[in-house]
């Protein structure tokens, strides 16, 4: 059956590296009226770009930090408060919700076919509410253009420490100019005739992380299954029954450039490496949702591409699974994986840039 949170049984959320493990308690504030509205778009409304966080100009930002800043002097409880936002990905991503009907299963939104749906949504509404604070419902957020030359890089507007996009738990050897890694968050890349490691000249990692690009998103992701992962079904009967444990298998950007960059951010402090290094702290750092957004755009970017397979899985078990969000208004909202297939449908697309990585085949 579809999978489905179980919002009552909200618990605490499970940290666990292998090595050490702590409890984190991530649910969202208590419904006022138990009310659940079924998600609908906004037919009609026109479409928002989402820019390139690289290429914006500061109208733009401005605009931007002071969204960010007022979700963030939200009161503490209220469901659209950026702590409450980030503590979203906490709940979804360490196990806090069991699904409905079947109380001893966990739901976890990574390394499966529901990795897509799942970040699509949580960025939608995250920007509806940034628009609704500044009072502009066509607001749309940056992304990390990370598979860019230009945007390899952590993005200069996330970085200054007076800002609300700021956050101090990354990775501070990290900053400009060193650019980011694509190639499984490895550090460096092994050339083919020796056996160490070196480190890159800048244009070699630039042209590395443009094959890693290639690879993920044209060779090794001709299927639905490659690219968004695989199966994960709810009510299973036996653990054992395939796609029934969570985090089945992500798909080929999921577990490649995606991790990529959350290691490349995070702070290099163990055992959990904080911010964006955690599932369960990711959400903390603002610069987060401009990566999901490039990850997001990776989805829209993989269905224009040539290959007949490359179209999104047609099985009614994913199309109605479904999440549970607050909305701009803070009214709880349950959005199916149907209702999110196209971002246009939903208002938004990305800035048209260059792509580079499609004419670098390894
Ligand atoms: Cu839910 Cu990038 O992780």
């Amino acid at each position: 059956v579809p999978i489905e949170p179980e919002l009552s049984s909200c618990g605490e959320s499970t940290v666990d590296t292998g090595k050490t493990c702590m409890n984190v308690p991530c649910c969202p504030p208590k419904l006022k009226d138990s009310k659940i509205i079924d998600f609908e778009p906004l037919l009609g409304s026109k479409i928002r770009y989402r820019p390139a966080a690289h290429l914006v100009d500061c109208d733009y930002l401005y605009k931007f930090e002071l969204a960010m800043e007022r979700m963030k002097a939200l009161p503490v409880d209220d469901p659209r408060n950026f702590m409450q936002q980030a503590n979203i990905h906490c709940a979804y991503c360490n196990g806090a919700y069991s699904q409905v009907g079947f109380p001893d299963q966990k739901l976890e939104v990574h390394y499966s076919w529901l990795f897509f749906p799942f970040h699509r949504m949580y960025l939608y509404f995250f920007e509806r509410i940034l628009g609704k604070l500044i009072g502009d419902p066509d607001f749309a957020m940056p992304f990390w253009n990370w598979d860019s030359p230009c945007g390899m890089t952590m993005p200069q507007i996330y970085l200054d420490p007076y800002s609300p996009l700021y956050d101090e738990n990354r990775n501070l050897e990290h900053q400009p100019d060193v650019l980011v890694n694509l190639n499984d968050g490895k550090p460096f890349v092994k050339p083919k005739k020796t056996d160490d490691f070196y480190e890159l000249t800048k244009r070699e990692q630039i042209k590395s992380n443009l094959y890693v690009m290639y690879q993920q998103m044209v060779r090794s992701a001709k299927t639905a299954s490659c690219f968004h992962g695989a199966a994960y079904l709810g009510g299973c009967v036996s653990e054992t029954d395939i796609g029934c444990t969570p985090e089945p298998r992500g798909g080929t950007i999921e577990n490649g450039a995606h991790i990529a960059i959350h290691k490349f951010v995070g702070a290099k402090n163990p055992p959990y490496n904080e911010d964006m290094g955690n599932f369960y702290s990711a959400g903390r750092d603002p610069l987060f949702y401009a990566h999901h957004g490039n990850v997001d755009r990776m989805w829209n970017i993989w269905k224009t591409l040539q290959g007949k397979k490359r179209r999104d899985f047609d099985e009614n078990v994913w199309l109605n699974s479904s999440f549970l969000f607050y909305d701009e208004n803070a009214n709880m909202v349950r959005v199916k994986v149907r209702d999110c297939l196209d971002s246009k449908t939903l208002g938004y697309d990305y800035q048209s840039v260059d792509i580079p990585w499609l004419r670098s085949k390894p």
